[in-house]
Order: C-alpha cells, then structure tokens, then sequence
C-alpha cells in the first residue's frame, strides 16, 4: 500500500510516523515533507498546495491514498480535483472546507442549524462594523473571515483594541488582504478550550482522543498568539459528559446540516470548544487535524489509524464509540527566537539523538533543514518533543528532560505546558 502526506510540519510527520507504525506497513510519499519525514520515506520536492503537480505524482506513483495536512490545498479543492480523477483522498471537498475558510460561512452555518457558539454578526464595510461595537461593547472578538494562518482573531479587551483590529483588516491598511475583506464581530466567551476531533465520511463519524493546544508564546497564556506552542492528549478536562454534548449538540448537527445542504463532510472536523457557563460552545472550525495537537493525539490513539483514514475517504466508516485512551502524551514546541514575530533560519541544531534516548520520548520535525549534512533550524516552530506515559504527569516529566537534551541558538519553549491538565486531573 502507497500513501502520500501532503505537508511539511510537525503534524504531518506525526501522521507519518503513525502511519509507519501500522500493520499494512505502507510505502510512504510526502511532498513536499521535511528531513524528519524523509526518514520515513520519499520526499517530494512539490509544494502542498500545487495541486497539479500533486495530481500528477499521485497518478504516477499509483498511491493507494493521499492524506492532506494543512488547510489551504482543502480549501483551495484538492479533495475535488483527486476525487474527478478516481483518487482516495482523506480531507472535505472545497464547499465543505468552508467551515473553516470562511468563518462567516461557518458562523452562518451554526446560526442556521442552531449550534451553540458565540453571537456574531458579520462586516463587509467598515463604518457598520465601528458602530456595532456600541452594541457589543467590550470585551469582544474580531475575526478575519477568511484563512489568515492563525493570525485572523484578535481578542479585544477594550472599544479601542476593537477599533484597531477592525480598522487594520476593513481599512486602507487591509493587513489580511482578501481574507479580512470580510470580518465576523463576536461575542467574547469566558472558559476553558480544548479540541475535539471528530473523523467523517460524510454519514458517520468516529472520535479521535481530545486535546488541548497553547497558543500564546510566553507561560501563564502571555503575549501573542502563535501555531500553537504545546499540547497534551486526552484532555482532562474534556470529561465524557462534556464530550457527549460536543457530539450531540454540535458534531452530529453539523454533519446532518452538510448533508443537507449539499456538501456532505469527509476528513477531519476539528471542533475548537469553549466550556463556558452554559455549556460547549464552538470556538471555530477546523478542516484538518491540529498542530501541534496531532503530535499527541496520534499516539494515544489506539485504533487503526490507516482503516480510519480509508474508511473515511472511501464513505465506510462504522459508527464506533470512543474507547477513552490508555496513555497520555504531551508534546513540547521548540521554537526560533523572535518567534511568532521575526526570527533567523540556520542555527545548528544538536542532541535529537540523546533526547530519543529518553523512555517514551520522540522529535517531530517542523522548521528544519538538512544544510551539509547538519541539521538546522528553517521555520518559527521547529521540533517538537512528545512524551508518552501511563499519566500526563509522566508524560510531561518526560518530553521536559528530553527538551534538555536539545540545543540551537535563540530557542525558546514554554515551562508550562500541561499545567491545566494536570490541575483537572486535581
Ligand atoms: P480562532 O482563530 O477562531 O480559533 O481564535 C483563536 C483563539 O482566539 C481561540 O483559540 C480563542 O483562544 C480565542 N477566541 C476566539 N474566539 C473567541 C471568543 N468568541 N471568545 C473568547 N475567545 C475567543
Ligand atoms: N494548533 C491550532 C491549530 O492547528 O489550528
């Protein structure tokens, strides 16, 4: 069996390491891949969103089934363009790959269906947007529509933060182009996040193991937001009966909804939740798994992850309750200094090999390069140092010391990774 990865991040060489690990041991093809890839199989040197050439490989190489990392070949159609041709492809066509390239569809959307989430209402000009803040006040969430790497929602403590962020997408300045054309105003939610991740095939869906991902750079959720700069799977405090009402409320809704309207969901419908007062409430949708969540979602979870994926792309899966996991893990970011703002590429980057040593840790690779033989650093978000255990606490104990072992000029990472969990856990 053949599989391509699409992608060249810390996700997809965790798709690829889990995938390596399967029964079926499947040849395995990434594009364009990075140097912790290429230790798994064929590296491509295709960009993820050039859909033509990516056709004509997968054509060429005859594979079995292409999985999809990032967002923007989902949203750009690549699910359309491989399955005209006959392919299987795990990941949502372009109509469906809305609910998470147009958050004012996929606001629409819930509004329509009656899915809990925050009150919005939805910009194309600025003047209107100004004036609705009187009605809001604050604090209150400004959102780019469109894909905006991560970048596109700015919570607003105060009317003027709102003024700035609205005047920086709807104004002259227009700093997210075309994705801010249009901007969603919404209410502020107080709680506490987590992710829930649900495997589709249009009909049926099948849970992988919750999770919860950092976003902000500095300890304590201080200073901007970043990719994401940490995570731990399951999440404590994602408790079964929460998770009960995700699926209730909102993951079976939505696939009945697309149904109904026309784009039926295939892939990964990532469900960002606040648990609020009132309940879960939909943060915002995802049409791909997470980064760095799926450095710890994946190997705790205990099925057969190549059978999801075909059932998926193929419109077979079977209706499976989540069997809670086992295991716990908990994946450390390791990034350039500067990051997310700007930060030099080259720094050498020493001690992967004594970190593995380490019993339960592995490194996914995000931001690295092979320059002359040397591993150096070529991205924001660099590797990422899991750790697995019997207990989060382990977990954690261990992806820090094999942090210790690792080294590369300006790195940075947050000391707090796992605390709410742990704080859950009580
Ligand atoms: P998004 O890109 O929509 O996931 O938003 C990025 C982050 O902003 C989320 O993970 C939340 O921490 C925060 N956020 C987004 N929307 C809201 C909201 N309505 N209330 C509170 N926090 C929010
Ligand atoms: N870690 C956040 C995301 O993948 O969207």
């Amino acid at each position: 069996m053949k599989i391509l990865v699409l992608g060249s991040g810390g996700r997809e060489h965790a798709i690829g390491i889990k995938l390596s690990q399967s029964p079926q041991k499947p040849t395995l093809l990434f594009a364009p891949g990075n140097p912790g890839m290429a230790e798994l199989g064929i590296c491509h040197p295709i960009a993820a969103d050039d859909i033509s050439a990516l056709l004509q490989l997968a054509k060429k190489e005859a594979v079995d089934l292409t999985v999809v990392g990032p967002e923007v070949p989902l949203v750009k159609g690549i699910v359309d363009v491989f399955r005209a041709e006959g392919l299987l492809i795990f990941g949502p066509t372009k109509d469906a790959a809305r609910l998470e390239g147009s958050k004012a569809f996929s606001k629409a959307f819930m509004a329509r269906h009656k899915i809990p989430t925050a009150a919005f209402e939805t910009f194309h000009e600025l003047k209107p947007a100004l004036a609705f803040l009187d009605k809001t006040g604050a604090p209150v969430v400004v959102k780019a529509s469109g894909l905006a790497a991560g970048k596109g929602a700015v919570v607003c403590q105060t009317l003027d933060e709102a003024r700035t962020a609205i005047e920086s997408m709807l104004g002259p300045n227009a700093i997210f182009g075309e994705a801010g054309s249009e901007v969603v105003i919404e209410e502020f939610m107080a709680g506490e996040e987590a992710s829930v991740f649900a495997v589709c095939d249009g009909k049926n869906y099948a849970l992988l193991p919750t999770a919860q991902d950092h976003k902000r750079i500095f300890d304590g959720d201080m200073g901007p937001n970043t990719g994401g700069m940490g995570a731990y799977s399951p999440a404590p405090l994602m408790t079964a009966e929460l998770l009960e009402r995700v699926c209730k409320e909102t993951i079976e809704p939505t696939l009945e909804g697309m149904h109904a309207e026309g784009y039926p969901y295939h892939g990964v419908l990532y469900v960002g939740i606040m648990v609020t007062a009132q309940g879960p409430k939909v943060v915002e949708f995802n049409c791909r798994l997470g980064d760095p969540e799926t450095q710890v979602v994946l190997p705790v979870y205990e099925g057969n992850f190549i059978e999801l994926l075909m059932a998926s792309a193929a419109e077979r899966l079977s209706k499976a309750p989540l069997e809670t996991p086992q295991r716990s893990a908990a994946v450390v970011v390791l990034a350039s200094g500067g990051y997310p703002g700007e930060y030099q590429n080259g720094f050498s980057i020493t001690g992967l090999a004594e970190a593995e040593t380490v019993a339960g840790v592995h490194v996914t690779h995000a931001g690295t390069k092979s320059k002359d033989g040397t591993l150096v650093t070529a991205g924001g978000r660099v590797l990422g140092v899991i750790g697995e255990a019997d207990t989060l606490a382990v977990a954690l104990k261990a992806a820090y010391e094999g942090v210790g072992h690792i080294h590369f000029e300006g790195m940075q990472y947050r000391q707090d990774i796992g605390q709410r969990g742990l704080k859950a856990l009580g």
